[in-house]
């Protein structure tokens, strides 16, 4: 379970409320096997003082993903987490928006790799599926790479969600509906290529990005994705699954 999401809404009010240690503690005791946080060049979450609180409170592993970035990496590195996933980042994105080009920048992934090797952290790179960054991850030394699904939950939504109709309708999947469906199919086929081979040569393979209660399922069909890593549609969804335990006890502590 990916985190990240409650330390928004924290700094959404720079109060520590809601807190990510109760987060943590919640996931931990509820079903999640394992704990991601992003530490991002721009702390807009994650902030430094949470990476250690984790890594001390966490009674599950943690992947601590962040850039390529070399500050960020000593962090990781002397932090220790029990897997790095590196993602690319941008400044100006909401989120993490494409895989890491590990064609372009095939040098600074192979030296984050090695520098995170040398304090015997496993590395996993979150990458776009396709076959040729499954060789390229695997040439890199990486032990696992993360499938974006960001294309296929977009597509996903675009057809079955009311998405389109919100400010938030992803521009280019304006599309016949005949079409969009035809898209959805060529993204989930290329996941699931891209996570038979890269079993095939090795490598772990996790998934995520934009998975969600309605289309996970999908996921849970291709046997070689061992790993989901997964937050804001948990995080959205307790919003509501949560919210009537808290109005209740508003109620309560509000009534004379
Ligand atoms: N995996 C990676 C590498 C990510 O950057 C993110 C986004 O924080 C996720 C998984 C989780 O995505 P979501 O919050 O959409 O479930």
């Amino acid at each position: 379970m990916n985190i990240d999401h409650v330390a928004v809404l924290r700094e959404a009010r720079r109060v520590n409320d809601p807190d990510i240690l109760n987060a943590l503690y919640v996931a931990c005791s509820n079903g999640a096997d394992q704990i991601t946080i992003h530490l991002r060049e721009d702390r807009r979450h994650i902030q430094d003082i949470d990476v250690k609180n984790i890594m001390m409170h966490s009674t599950l592993p943690v992947n601590l993903e962040c850039s390529i970035n070399k500050d960020i990496l000593n962090i990781v590195a002397n932090t220790a987490p029990h897997r790095a996933t590196l993602v690319p980042e941008k400044r100006e994105e909401v989120t993490t928006e494409g895989g890491l080009d590990v064609f372009g920048s095939e040098d600074e992934v192979r030296y984050a790799i090695e520098l995170l090797h040398d304090s015997i952290i496993p590395v996993s790179l979150f990458v776009d599926p396709s076959i040729e960054a499954m060789d390229k991850s695997r040439e890199l030394g990486a032990e696992m790479v993360e499938l974006h699904t960001g294309t296929f939950a977009n597509l996903f939504a675009m057809l079955h969600s009311s998405l389109p109709h919100s400010n938030h309708s992803v521009k280019e999947f304006e599309l016949p509906r005949y079409e969009l469906s035809d898209r959805l199919e060529a993204s989930l086929e290329a996941i699931k290529i891209s996570a038979k081979h890269a079993d095939s040569i090795g490598l772990e393979v996790a998934a995520g990005h934009g998975l969600n209660f309605h289309n996970v399922h999908e996921m849970m069909k291709i046997k070689e994705i061992v790993e989901l890593n997964i937050g804001q549609s948990i995080i959205a969804r307790s919003v509501f699954s949560g919210l009537a335990d808290a109005v209740k006890e508003m109620k309560r502590l509000t009534t004379r």
